[in-house]
């Protein structure tokens, strides 16, 4: 296939086909890519230049949902957005927990995260890899944003609130759809002029701001290691139940609230999940 070819159909792919959602939407990628952009050091800048098909023109977040547009062509990586956690539990535990419904074991974001983070270690080798390097470039920064969406860790048998039937004021919505997509555009359209560009610059000030003590704990990896989706899945529980689930049952009318209480949450994980993931793409491409 020509490389105009398969420019074309990624392009397609990518305007394509609306996805069922798991893990944050459109807009949560993109800010949390642009957030991590940012944040990166010229050496991890410069691989991920050179992993981006050229038409990105060297911005990550021009492709960070490219994983949800792929879940047709790649049917395989559709469990890889998320994790099912035992319902009630409010735990997450990673030999439990990380596996597709046919018990497949890794077959979770968190696996996935470690898998595409190990392939990346391979860029810049004298080997040249069996993988992609681009489509693992892709999936990495797709999963990091993802594992932070609270309720992309969630209870089994209400499929992480897809299964809850919710209104997001007058409009009839799942509580899930309601953590990818609707904090965040309401928060768009009240505070930040519906332009999504001012919300990431909101988020930056605070990261250079009032979170700046924190930025570091963020980062760290315990042990040396590259990428600790574990502590991210972990958190994502606990807040998917303090704050997700909570007063927010089948038929709940959601509203103010509920929204002004929790887009603090959503703040947090998306400033979390850019700073992580800039993070964690400097730690694999060190030097
Ligand atoms: C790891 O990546 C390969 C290549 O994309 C894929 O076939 C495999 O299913 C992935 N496994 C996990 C756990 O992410
Ligand atoms: C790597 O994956 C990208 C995205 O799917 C694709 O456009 C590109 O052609 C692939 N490269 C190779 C060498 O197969
Ligand atoms: C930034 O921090 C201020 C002060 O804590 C807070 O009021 C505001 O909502 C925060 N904005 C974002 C986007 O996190
Ligand atoms: C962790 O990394 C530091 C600095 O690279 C090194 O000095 C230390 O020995 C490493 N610790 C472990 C447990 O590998
Ligand atoms: C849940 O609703 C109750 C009753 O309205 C309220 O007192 C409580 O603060 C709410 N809790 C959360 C976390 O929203
Ligand atoms: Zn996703």
């Amino acid at each position: 296939m020509s490389n105009k070819i398969d420019i074309l159909t990624l392009i397609l792919l990518f305007l394509g086909l609306p996805s069922f959602s798991h893990g944050w939407g459109v807009d949560g990628h993109l800010i949390t890519c642009q957030i991590a952009q940012n944040l990166l050091t010229e050496s991890a800048a410069n691989a991920v230049k050179q992993l981006l098909p050229t038409f990105a023109d060297d911005d990550l977040s021009s492709l960070c949902s490219w994983a949800d547009k792929v879940k047709f062509k790649y049917p395989w990586s559709s469990p890889l957005h998320y994790i099912d956690t035992p319902d009630h539990l409010c735990n997450y535990n990673y030999d439990r927990d990380c596996k597709n419904e046919n018990g497949d074991k890794g077959m979770c974001v968190s696996g996935a995260i470690n898998n595409y983070t190990n392939q990346l270690l391979a860029y810049g080798s004298s080997f040249s890899s069996a993988y992609n390097l681009t489509e693992s470039l892709l999936f990495l920064s797709h999963f990091i944003g993802d594992i932070h969406q609270p309720l992309h860790v969630g209870f089994t048998s209400d499929k992480g609130g897809n299964a809850i039937d919710v209104h997001w004021y007058t409009k009839k919505e799942v509580l899930h759809h309601v953590w990818d997509d609707d904090i965040i555009e309401t928060a768009e359209e009240r505070f930040y002029n519906s332009d999504v560009e001012q919300f990431v610059n909101a988020i930056r000030q605070n990261i250079s701001g009032s979170w700046s003590d924190q930025v570091e704990k963020w980062q760290k990896c315990s042990y040396n290691k590259t990428s600790c989706p574990d502590v991210y899945a972990t958190e994502s529980i606990t807040a998917a139940c303090q704050w997700a689930y909570r007063n927010a049952t089948e038929g709940s009318v959601l509203d103010d609230d509920y929204f002004l209480s929790r887009l603090p949450v959503v703040n947090l994980r998306l400033a979390e999940g850019g700073v992580r993931l800039a993070a964690t793409l400097n730690r694999i491409f060190r030097q």
